[in-house]
């Protein structure tokens, strides 16, 4: 399974890339907020096309996910081609990242997205379908040209325990105890956790051999990251936290520990090359 991280920050994309294993960068409107926010409290200026451009050349030639912001077919065409031809010839890395559906309440635009997706990846710019919180909705953004599909695995997560009024922390794992509390059954329109989103997704795109890849998003611990690799999913995208969190173990600490103590010098002499 493929990693990426999750986030608008240089400095965390340049430490994780500094791994040497990762493999790609999401970013989304409220990503680059918090990323923009925090260089202009730290008093940096900020140029945006060239906070861009550190970003795409950062990621080493793994592709970067930039989202569209309009909400309307004709804006996300428009946007989702600016945006390629003005980055993609930075480090030819950049993916157009376009909801699986912009319409609002009492709106009817269910199927902005879909063609938007369609006219973007027939231009032969490769779209990211964001936002997806149903295999249904990964299938039907798949068939229009979608090359990468993001189940949001802690989001929907969230939803399922909203709906049943079951109060855990944004990190926390989920289902705890299953799918049932106190005795019920959960509301979960057939879908138990996050994880079980992507698994559905990565099972209907196995059986019809589409070639989309199941992107694991919304990955808010180690366990889904975990998981979204157990449940067959392409890529994972998690923030810089949780991946540095999939390395520590106190055993390995430990382990860290008693070795470094065990060294005897003849045995360290030889790596210094004595
Ligand atoms: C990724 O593409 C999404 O933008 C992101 O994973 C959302 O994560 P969140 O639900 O933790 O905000």
């Amino acid at each position: 399974m493929k990693i990426f991280i999750d986030t608008g920050s240089l400095e965390e994309i340049e430490e994780a890339y500094s791994s040497g294993i990762m493999d790609g960068i999401t970013t989304n409107p409220s990503l680059m907020k918090k990323a923009v926010e925090e260089l202009k409290k730290s008093g940096q200026m900020l140029d945006m096309e060239d906070y861009i451009k550190r970003i795409l050349k950062a990621a080493r030639g793994t592709p970067v996910s930039l989202e569209v912001t309009s909400s309307d077919y004709e804006g996300m065409v428009k946007e989702g081609i600016v945006l390629f031809k003005k980055f993609n010839p930075v480090a030819g890395n950049v993916v157009i990242k376009v909801p699986c559906n912009t319409s609002i309440e009492g709106q009817n635009r269910h199927f902005d997205g879909l063609k938007a997706i369609k006219a973007l990846s027939s231009e032969g710019i490769p779209v990211n379908c964001t936002l997806i919180f149903t295999p249904e909705q990964a299938l039907l953004a798949a068939k229009a040209g979608a090359k990468m599909v993001s189940p949001f695995a802690g989001r929907i997560d969230d939803f399922i325990r909203l709906k049943n009024s079951m109060h855990f922390g944004k990190s926390d794992y989920f289902p705890v105890q299953g799918i049932e509390k106190d005795g019920k059954k959960l509301e979960d329109n057939g879908v138990t956790s996050g994880i079980d989103l992507v698994a559905q997704c990565a099972e209907i795109f196995r059986y019809y051999g589409i070639n989309a890849e199941v992107l694991a998003a919304s990955i808010r611990n180690t366990r889904q990251l975990r998981d979204a690799s157990l449940a067959g999913a392409d890529i994972a995208t998690a923030p810089l936290e949780v991946i540095k969190a999939a390395m520590r173990h106190p055993k390995t600490v430990e382990g860290v520990k008693v070795f470094s103590a065990d060294v005897v010098p003849e045995y360290a002499a030889m790596g210094n090359g004595k």
